[in-house]
């Protein structure tokens, strides 16, 4: 039987890394694991429960009881938090906006590598991140580092915010872009770097399918190999 690998799959906001992780876990039939939803689950529980989103003990203490929990279905991956279906409101502007400050705390840092770690023990996984192939997954087999200018990324979230009728212009999705790259990676803690062993594929002028095939290509070449 092929061998059953890890993928991480890392980069800036809205390089396309979860579209592309999706596409390639369904290729291999691979689990997927969205670790930026985790973060903005753990965002929509602060908020619900007025903890300041700086707070490291108070989340702490938030965290002990959390339950994070992802349901397939047929319109994709469903999140559920302490059993409420998160799935929609983790991708609202508000998340948006303050992740970075909750993903930037320790305490949430750690609960939730340990989590992501567990849930990719047995491999035949696909996860996309920050830090995926630094921290989490530091022995995947495979590494990929997706970038792409912030003008074609934030172009991206307009369009996609225009199907989920949210009207942000696209002059301050480059900013809230900009910002949340600045935040992600200059944090103390597990900051948005590429692996050194990651391979870079920049998406500016890709489309998926492009971007899907040269990463299955590094895939097979991997599984021929072992
Ligand atoms: O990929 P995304 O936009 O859904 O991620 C949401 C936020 O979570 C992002 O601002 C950075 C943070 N994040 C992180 O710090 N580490 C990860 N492995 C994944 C996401």
């Amino acid at each position: 039987m092929a061998k059953k690998l890890k993928i991480a799959i890392d980069g800036p906001a809205s390089a396309g890394k979860s579209t592309v992780a999706k596409l390639v876990a369904h290729k291999l039939k691979y689990i997927y694991c969205d670790t930026g939803a985790m973060y903005r689950a753990v965002t929509w529980l602060a908020i619900q429960q007025n903890v300041a989103l700086n707070d490291d003990l108070a989340l702490a203490e938030m965290l002990k009881t959390i339950e994070i929990k992802f349901v397939p279905s047929k319109n994709g991956q469903l999140v559920f938090v302490n059993g409420n279906d998160v799935t929609k409101e983790i991708r609202m502007p508000d998340i948006t906006n303050n992740v970075s400050t909750v993903a930037a705390q320790v305490s949430v840092r750690t609960k939730l590598t340990q989590q992501q770690q567990e849930i990719a023990v047995n491999g035949g996984i696909v996860m996309d991140g920050r830090d995926i192939g630094t921290t989490v997954l530091p022995d995947a087999e495979i590494k990929i580092f997706l970038v792409a200018s912030v003008k074609e990324r934030a172009l991206r979230r307009f369009k996609e915010n225009q199907i989920k009728k949210i009207a942000t212009p696209l002059r301050e999705l480059e900013r809230e872009i900009e910002e949340r790259d600045r935040k992600d990676s200059t944090r103390v803690v597990s900051p948005l770097v590429q692996a050194e062993d990651a391979t870079k594929v920049d998406t500016t002028s890709l489309n998926i399918e492009e971007v899907v095939s040269k990463i299955m290509e590094i895939v097979e070449n991997k599984l021929e190999k072992a």
